[in-house]
């Protein structure tokens, strides 16, 4: 797909000729904008006598009206779209609409193999460069197949995009951010595409690697015998039921945008769950929902996405993110409910149920990244629990946090990025739901202790103090629904979210306050 921006014309029906397609935006109430309105003045009689702009169109985001011109116009086609928003030259576009609109014109342009094509916007307005900026990046992140194993792959052709804006210099810089987030997301999707039989953790360390490093993230990898040796004891666990090809694998990747500025900072530390497939192992699953578990490592996907997100646009942050990457097999190696096994942390847990992995796998990998590290900030993502997916199918993440102003920041990078989060409850009663009788900690908190909330509180007992006994700010961003989209086609969700989110917080040139522990002061 090519995009590209060009200066909006003033002279409309003479740039407009040399384009196969021409797009034009219709706002809320009908309204067009200037771009839009030339074209309907210029081009009344094709224009007008067939739209009824203003009777009804326009109202519902991503609403298509083709209106193919005669035989002797140029350009041989117009489509209308609807964007759902008002034309307000003084807000910003909203993303989440923006998603909409470019879902549908990419189907439609795409159907129609619309050729050179024209989206007519406005000449002086920031707003419309934001918007072109935002439709042609939706558009890009729309441009997404994963068709690697089919025999025969389906045959369209790229899309040739010109966007009429103010500021073609601007729109092309912020573009190129914006796609550098897109390409990282289409690179989480792949990820979580692949099948079980082709990414397991060697192999998506290796990936990893060969990904990130490239672009300057330092990338280790723990193997599955070291893990052991060094006292990792509930990740090796989950993978103790895998051949030794699928043992497991804590990836380490450190990210410093700040030119090295201040060395001795702290770091936003990220966590990722990387289960390559979850049968439950000796707690199997039932066999209607095994096969989806490929996808169990959306959450890894997400903070890897974000890490190559950040490298790729040279966020100005300092990042530590670590996935742990296992299989959750059965097999005569499998580890068992009722074992006590002893993490990283020292706390010994309770198997109460072998599918209950994914807090164990994360809970070492919490621990490598303090102890290693001593993040000013955690966030983790994971598809931890059929709970949270339970109650938001896939719309909402779950954000479970110890930090009001770390929730008020994910909330508004979600509205954003229009990947949200809703937040759920943490609570004590939760935090000692998961202590055992006859070990430190349970896996499982028992019967009619709400599963989203439990596991959030596993977390917790890994989430360390200061000298003064204040917790490391931490949220736990549960994507068991929201990176699970109905279909089987992952969407790669979090990397706009936490991407947006360390933009407005975490950099140098970020705008928004944002509270930090005080032996980590804000990098600027
Ligand atoms: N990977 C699953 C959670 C999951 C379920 C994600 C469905 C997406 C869709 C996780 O490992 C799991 O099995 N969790 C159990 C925990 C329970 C045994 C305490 C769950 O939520 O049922
Ligand atoms: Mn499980
Ligand atoms: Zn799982």
């Amino acid at each position: 797909m090519n995009v590209s921006f060009t200066q909006s014309a003033e002279d409309i029906k003479s740039e407009t000729a040399s384009y196969d397609t021409v797009v034009v935006p219709v706002f809320k109430g009908g309204e067009l904008g200037q771009e839009g309105t030339a074209l309907n003045k210029e081009l009344r009689e094709l224009l007008e006598d067939q739209i009824a702009l203003r009777n009804g169109f326009g109202k519902t985001a991503g609403d298509i009206r083709p209106i193919d011109g005669s035989e002797n116009t140029t350009p041989k086609r117009f489509v209308l779209v609807a964007t759902g928003q008002a034309y307000d030259p003084s807000t910003a576009c909203d993303a989440g609409q923006g998603k909409a609109v470019a879902a549908a014109l990419y189907k439609h342009l795409t159907a129609v193999n619309a050729g050179k094509t024209y989206i007519a916007q406005d000449f002086d307005h920031a707003f419309t460069n934001d918007f072109s900026v935002t439709l042609a990046d939706e558009l890009n992140a729309a441009d997404y197949a994963f068709d690697k194993y089919k025999s025969k792959a389906a045959a369209s052709k790229p899309l040739d995009l010109h966007f009429a804006v103010a500021d073609t210099e601007a729109a092309t810089q912020d573009y190129t951010k914006r796609a550098a987030v897109t390409e990282a997301q289409k690179w989480a999707k792949d990820l979580t595409n692949e099948p079980p039989n082709k990414l397991y953790p060697a192999v998506y360390a290796e990936q990893i690697i060969q990904k990130l490093a490239p672009l300057g993230v330092k990338v280790s990898v723990i193997e599955d015998e070291e893990l052991v040796k060094m006292g990792a004891g509930a990740i090796s666990a989950v993978g103790q039921g895998s051949p030794k090809s699928h043992k497991p694998r804590m990836v380490i990747m450190e990210y410093d945008g700040t030119a090295g500025n201040d060395a001795d900072a702290a770091p936003l530390g990220l966590i990722g769950k990387g289960v390559t497939f979850d049968t439950g192992g000796i707690s199997l699953k039932p066999s209607g929902s095994i096969a989806d578990m490929h996808m169990d490592m959306g959450g890894s996907a997400m903070i890897v996405g974000t890490m190559m997100a950040l490298a790729g646009r040279q966020a100005q942050s300092k990042v530590v993110a670590i996935v742990g990457l296992s299989d959750n097999d059965i097999g005569p190696d499998a580890y068992k409910p009722g074992d006590i096994i002893t993490s990283l942390s020292g706390q010994t847990i309770h198997v109460g149920n072998t599918d209950a992995e994914g807090r164990l796998v994360m809970a070492d990998c919490m621990t490598y990244l303090q102890q290693n590290y001593k993040p000013h900030t955690i966030v983790d993502a994971a598809t931890l629990t059929g709970a949270v997916h339970s109650i938001f199918g896939h719309t909402y993440a779950g954000v479970f946090t110890n930090d009001d102003t770390v929730w008020s920041t994910l909330e508004t990078a979600g509205k954003t990025s229009g990947e949200q989060g809703w937040r759920l409850p943490l609570h004590e009663v939760f935090n000692n739901a998961v202590k055992h009788n006859r070990a430190d900690l349970s896996n499982i908190g028992g019967i009619r202790f709400g599963g989203g909330s439990t596991a959030a509180e596993f977390l917790h007992h890994f989430i360390e103090k200061d000298e003064n006994g204040k917790e490391t700010p931490w949220a736990h961003i549960d994507i068991a629904g929201a990176a699970m989209p109905p279909g089987g086609m992952a969407n790669g969700f979090g990397v706009r979210m936490l991407d947006q989110w360390i933009a407005d917080n975490y950099e140098e040139s970020a705008t928004a306050t944002h509270a930090q522990a005080p032996s980590a002061p804000k990098l600027s």
